[in-house]
């Protein structure tokens, strides 16, 4: 690691950071972009797709080669990076064969991650997922709100999340300093797609995501506040809306869902099934957006 590689890594969180961020074409991607720029930050992103133009490179990030390179520099774009924040994947299982699933976000995901331990970058959030934590939900979690002691992976998809986490947790240890956070987002919902709620008052309604969901900007807003908190060590979050996306409150949901499954004595009315609580608490979560 050359000395400029190092303080770069070690740069304060004060002022505006370099960050890198893949999937930056994709749907939390562009989100994460804009609320970064928003805050001052400069961005490029990595994408397979994209615009060509400043703030933006097209990397295979299943090429290790190319991956590398471009975490390292790329002229007339950047010429190192502080943060990194990592959202490429294929977001669910059905696009591509489920192997190609598998093999492709767990490629893109070592070649990221270790690409990123190899160039000295040190600040880094990741992308994990509900699929993580017990998603389609056919067997019940163990308790509600389901916290992120919670791991369980029921398709190639989450598996590649719950392996992803577990190598993360190693990685971490592998520099000094070294700062990962991995998000568990739930669905994650545009800003044009605020139609789906329209069936809020359907008990079948996002059953397999235990009611919960989130909004985009408020997805980003979670990943910013991740990076600018960053604290040595590896530490999983969920994220979701801190209230659900049901009309019909929580506690009769876990009932007629989860029969029998123990619910926490304090849950609010609505509260998300999927626990926010920790987010809220370590990093000041709350979402900007609701859809009632
Ligand atoms: N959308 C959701 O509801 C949701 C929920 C939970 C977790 N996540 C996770 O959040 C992250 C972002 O999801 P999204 O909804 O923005 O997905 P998206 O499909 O909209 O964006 C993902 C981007 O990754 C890029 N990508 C995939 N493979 C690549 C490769 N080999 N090389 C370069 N780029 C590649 C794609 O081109 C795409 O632009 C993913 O890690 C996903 O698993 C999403």
């Amino acid at each position: 690691m050359t000395d400029s590689v190092t303080s770069r890594a070690h740069r304060s969180a004060t002022g505006p950071l370099t960050i890198a961020v893949t999937g930056s074409s994709g749907k939390l991607g562009r989100a994460a972009v804009a609320d970064l720029r928003e805050a001052g930050h400069e961005v490029i992103g990595f994408d397979l797709h994209g615009t060509a133009g400043a703030g933006f490179t097209q990397v295979k990030l299943d090429d290790y080669g190319q991956t590398l390179d471009a975490l390292l520099g790329v002229t007339a774009r950047h010429a190192g990076i502080d943060a990194l924040v990592h959202l490429a994947a294929i977001p669910v299982n059905g696009l591509v064969p489920d192997a190609a699933t598998f093999h492709n976000n767990m490629a893109v995901s070592f070649n990221v991650l270790f690409g990123a331990h190899r160039a000295g970058i040190h600040r880094i959030v990741t992308a994990s997922s509900i699929t993580a934590a017990g998603f389609p939900y056919d067997v019940a979690p163990p308790a509600l709100p389901v916290d992120e002691s919670h791991t369980v992976a029921n398709n190639t998809y989450g598996l590649g999340k719950v392996l992803e986490e577990a190598m993360l947790g190693q990685l971490v240890d592998w520099s000094e300093a070294c700062s990962i956070t991995a998000l568990r987002f739930t669905n994650v919902v545009g800003a044009d797609e605020y139609g789906t709620f329209e069936r809020a008052a359907e008990t079948t309604y996002r059953r397999d995501l235990i009611g919960s969901w989130v909004d985009a900007r408020d997805g980003a807003l979670a990943i910013r506040l991740a990076l600018e908190a960053a604290r040595p060590g590896f530490t999983v979050y969920n994220v979701a809306a801190p209230e659900s996306g049901s009309s019909i409150p929580s506690r009769e949901l876990a009932a007629l869902w989860f029969p029998g499954t123990p619910v926490a004595d304090d849950l609010g009315e609505f509260e998300s099934l999927f626990s926010t609580r920790a987010i809220q608490r370590d990093l000041g979560f709350a979402a900007r957006h609701d859809w009632r």
